[in-house]
């Protein structure tokens, strides 16, 4: 048996998997995020410890497991949050988070001090983004000095509760990859970066390969926890690379369109490849010596959550009343219009946008209204209009050179048939769903199933062995037809916009 533990945004999820993949038990805590101010955001790292406490015990009752019988753990976690620590350990201010807004003027400084994007990019193989932790390090140095001062470690969310777990200071390459700091290429840490920077290497922990062992539960935690003291502890994954193991993203070809909030496109890679303008988020897959791109759409299935909200209220509450998900009332009605919606299409740049257009200031809307639209072009034209901003980051990868054989389907947008189609149709592509749907926590109690546990000898056997596709959707060549006509309609609209 190991467990895999994912700290995310809104809660902590802990299961317990056996050899062969199957769920054992699961248990969820969730607890607030803090907004101080437009923009920021921020979280505790005290919840985090205490969710996982919480939820490993429920994990261990449930599936009736004693310590000693957890032969491995997985961590996994929100990227890119940077997490203080003073001279004992101590948490010194909370956590700034991924979504936090920030840092506009660090990540220029960052970008001016390495000489130029196409710098940064070959160093680690990213752009300076408001999100990533190098330039909160910098925000902070900068801001709260006082604060600065005493800072004598910096870990990443999943990284702080296995030090929490064991006492020991590691990271892995995966979640490393976003923190701006990592020579991705080579798998460790930038030390050209740090020294253009002026930060201390000492700062940051030990970078491991995600399925090695990279730590053991310490007595005190084994106290606090139910744990057995001296249960290793491998890298894990950021969650992103720990939800494509989870489904199975681990061979070049087999790529991941996942819908939550937002949407994210993620290809396993064999070389890490090269865009000298770094529209794609590249990084160190969780699969020893491979690599991943990463296209996200801030509002996904945001932007459906938007229109259920402010424009359906009234469907939404009928949906409650009849037990039915409001969500499948509105796709039901979406259903109801043409592919392609008559000519109107809808930017689903509600939140601004990262991939590939880096703009938080971009903004959404229908264009091309006209007296024959009713409701049901409306929402229809949401669901196409997403899913054409995740063909936006399948081009890119395709640019690269990435061929694209499956795309497997998860989330909000694999859950009804209509989305589904609408995706494999602008995709190009038939779209399978992959049989697991824990995400990043499977992910990484698999890798403890390869690593700790060694039930199996790699990643790639662990996936073969657990991970199946169980529905599949073609590709109906007439409706591909009319999308392909429309996303090139839907691709000019942006700088069109942006221009005016
Ligand atoms: C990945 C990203 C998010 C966070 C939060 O780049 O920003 O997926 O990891 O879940």
């Amino acid at each position: 048996v190991t467990l895999g533990i994912d700290i995310g945004t809104s809660g902590t999820k802990t299961l317990a998997i056996d050899a062969t993949g199957t769920i054992l038990a699961s248990a969820t805590a969730n607890y607030p995020c803090d907004y101080p101010k437009p923009g920021w955001s921020e979280q505790h790292p005290e919840l985090w410890w205490n969710a996982t406490i919480q939820t490993i015990q429920q994990v261990m009752a449930r599936a009736n497991l004693k310590g000693e019988e957890i032969k491995g753990i997985g961590l996994s976690g929100q990227m890119h949050g940077s997490v203080f620590l003073d001279q004992s350990g101590r948490v010194i201010r909370p956590a700034l988070l991924w979504n936090d807004q920030r840092t506009a003027a660090e990540c220029a400084e960052i970008e001016e001090k390495v000489g130029g994007r196409e710098a940064l990019v070959r160093l680690v193989a990213n752009p300076a983004l408001t999100g990533f932790t190098a330039p909160k390090l910098l925000w902070v140095r900068r801001h709260e000095p006082a604060h600065w001062e005493r800072v004598r470690q910096v870990l990443l969310p999943k990284d702080y509760i296995r030090y929490r777990l064991s006492g020991t200071f590691a990271t892995e390459v995966s979640d490393a990859s976003g923190t701006l700091m990592l020579d991705v290429a080579n798998r460790r840490w930038s030390y050209e970066l740090l020294g253009k920077l002026d930060l201390d290497p000492a700062l940051l922990p030990a970078c491991y390969e995600s399925v090695e062992v990279s730590a053991q539960v310490s007595a005190s935690a084994a106290s606090e926890t139910g744990l057995a003291a001296g249960t290793p502890i491998v890298g894990g994954g950021g969650d992103q690379p720990a939800g494509a193991i989870g489904n199975g993203i681990v061979r070049p070809g087999v790529v991941s369109a996942t819908m939550g909030t937002s949407g994210v496109v993620f290809a396993h890679t064999s070389e890490l490849g090269f865009d000298p303008l770094g529209r794609l988020q590249r990084g160190c897959h969780a699969v020893p010596g491979a690599y991943h791109v990463m296209g996200v759409v801030l509002s996904a299935g945001g932007s459906f959550q938007w229109f259920r909200e402010e424009m359906a209220d009234s469907e939404a509450h009928a949906g409650r009343e009849h037990q039915v998900d409001p969500y499948e009332l509105l796709t039901r009605e979406a259903a109801l219009a043409p592919p392609g919606c008559e000519g109107l299409v809808f930017l689903p740049y509600l939140t601004g946008e990262r991939t590939p257009h880096f703009d938080p200031d971009a903004r959404g809307g229908w264009i091309g209204l006209t007296v024959r639209h009713d409701r049901t072009h409306l929402i229809r034209a949401i669901l196409e209009g997403v899913t054409f901003a995740m063909r936006d980051s399948l081009e890119l990868i395709r640019a690269m050179g990435t061929e694209i054989r499956e795309i497997r389907v998860s989330g909000g947008g694999a859950k009804s048939d209509l989305w589904r189609s609408i995706q494999a149709n602008v995709y190009g592509c038939d779209v399978a769903i992959p049989n697991s749907t824990e995400g990043p926590a499977f992910g990484v109690a698999l890798l403890a199933q390869v690593g700790a546990a060694r039930s199996f000898n790699t990643i790639e056997e662990a996936c073969d062995a657990t991970i199946k596709t169980v529905d599949s959707t073609a590709v109906d060549p007439k409706v591909r037809k009319v999308y392909d006509q429309v996303y090139a309609v839907y691709r000019d609209l942006y700088p069109a916009l942006r221009e005016s």
